[in-house]
């Protein structure tokens, strides 16, 4: 016993830590008083042995990482920051990041395809998350529940499609980033909830300049807010004496779509992809782009 303790001291001595046997710091991985372990750029495939259930922010930015299981960060019910960028994640699944405290969370730059609906479920101090240069190809509901969310990087994708209930709630949204994706429309309600909104950035997307784009023309002109990348002709500067209506010659033939009443369709919890609604006759031409995967 006597000497077991002696050793243990050594090593803490030689490793420079703080003396905690059950919070070694991970091989590869540097460790500071502050509760933050570094393994970014660590050349890691799997994930570093065991992180200290107090841990607070944990770097895994610039490895290989391929895999996170539901167990992954299951203890670390103190983390506030977590960093897996520039890895090579793609399929992530629901319950991996039910943590309570996190406030930033980084998945930028990976090989993620899908968001599942949830996969963000728990996430409840959420301030900033960051997606950008994946490979997504559309955002249902995945990111309900994250009722503090503030900032949300999205570019740099693939996305065609936002469900018109994608980012219903998320009441305290200031900054979306929706650059370099392939959305050629939005849903008509996408920002209806949306008070905070103050920057988004729509730029590099094959945005096509019809009647299905109207509402965001009102919708902006209505606004304070720094819209950036969205320049149909009949969108740019509003006519504010007459801010209901669009520029003359521009619409002629655009009647205002109507505001479907508020239909939540995320409500329902479920990652099948529910058929599209019929069109109704005559309102074709308002049809945007969306998807419904959630009934
Ligand atoms: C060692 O770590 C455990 C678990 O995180 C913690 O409860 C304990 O207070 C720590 N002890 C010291 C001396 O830091
Ligand atoms: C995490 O690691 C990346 C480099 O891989 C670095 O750019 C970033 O600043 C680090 N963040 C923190 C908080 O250490
Ligand atoms: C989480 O903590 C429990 C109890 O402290 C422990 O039994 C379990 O192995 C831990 N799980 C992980 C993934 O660290
Ligand atoms: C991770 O992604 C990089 C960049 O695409 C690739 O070169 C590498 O082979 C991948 N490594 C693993 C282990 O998947
Ligand atoms: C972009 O979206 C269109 C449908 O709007 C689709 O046909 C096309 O394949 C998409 N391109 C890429 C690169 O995802
Ligand atoms: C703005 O709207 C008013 C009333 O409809 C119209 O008289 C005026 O010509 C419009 N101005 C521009 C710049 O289109």
């Amino acid at each position: 016993m006597f000497f077991l303790v002696i050793f243990i001291f050594t090593c803490a001595a030689k490793a420079g830590l703080s003396l905690n046997v059950s919070n070694p710091c991970p091989s590869m991985c540097k460790c500071t008083p502050e509760e933050t372990i570094l393994c970014n750029r660590a050349g890691l495939k799997t994930l570093p042995g065991e992180i200290a259930a107090s841990t607070i922010s944990l770097n895994l930015s610039n490895n290989y990482l391929r895999i996170l299981n539901t167990n992954t960060f299951r203890n670390l019910t103190f983390l506030h920051s977590l960093w897996l960028d520039g890895n090579n994640l793609t399929f992530l699944t629901p319950g991996t990041f039910h943590l309570l405290r996190l406030g930033m969370l980084n998945l930028g730059h990976n090989f993620i395809t899908d968001l599942p609906n949830q996969l963000f479920e728990g996430l409840i101090q959420l301030k900033t998350m960051h997606l950008e240069a994946n490979r997504i190809t559309a955002v249902g509901c995945t990111f309900r529940g994250l009722l503090n969310l503030r900032n949300l990087y999205l570019n740099n994708n693939q996305i065609s499609s936002i469900s018109d209930s994608a980012f219903l709630y998320l009441n305290k949204l200031h900054f979306l980033h929706l650059s370099r994706n392939n959305l050629s429309s939005l849903p008509v309600r996408l920002f209806t909830e949306l008070t905070k909104l103050k920057y988004v950035f729509l730029s590099h997307n094959p945005w096509r300049c019809d009647c299905s784009l109207l509402w965001f023309w009102r919708w902006t002109a209505a606004r304070r807010a720094v819209i950036e990348g969205l320049d149909c002709t009949f969108l740019g500067p509003p006519n504010t004496t007459a801010p209901q209506q669009p520029r003359p010659g521009d619409l002629g033939d655009c009647t205002l779509p109507l505001e479907l009443a508020s239909e939540d369709k995320c409500r329902v919890a479920d990652t099948s992809v529910a058929p599209k609604p019929p069109a109704l006759p005559g309102q074709n031409v308002f049809q945007t782009h969306h998807i419904c995967p959630c009934p």
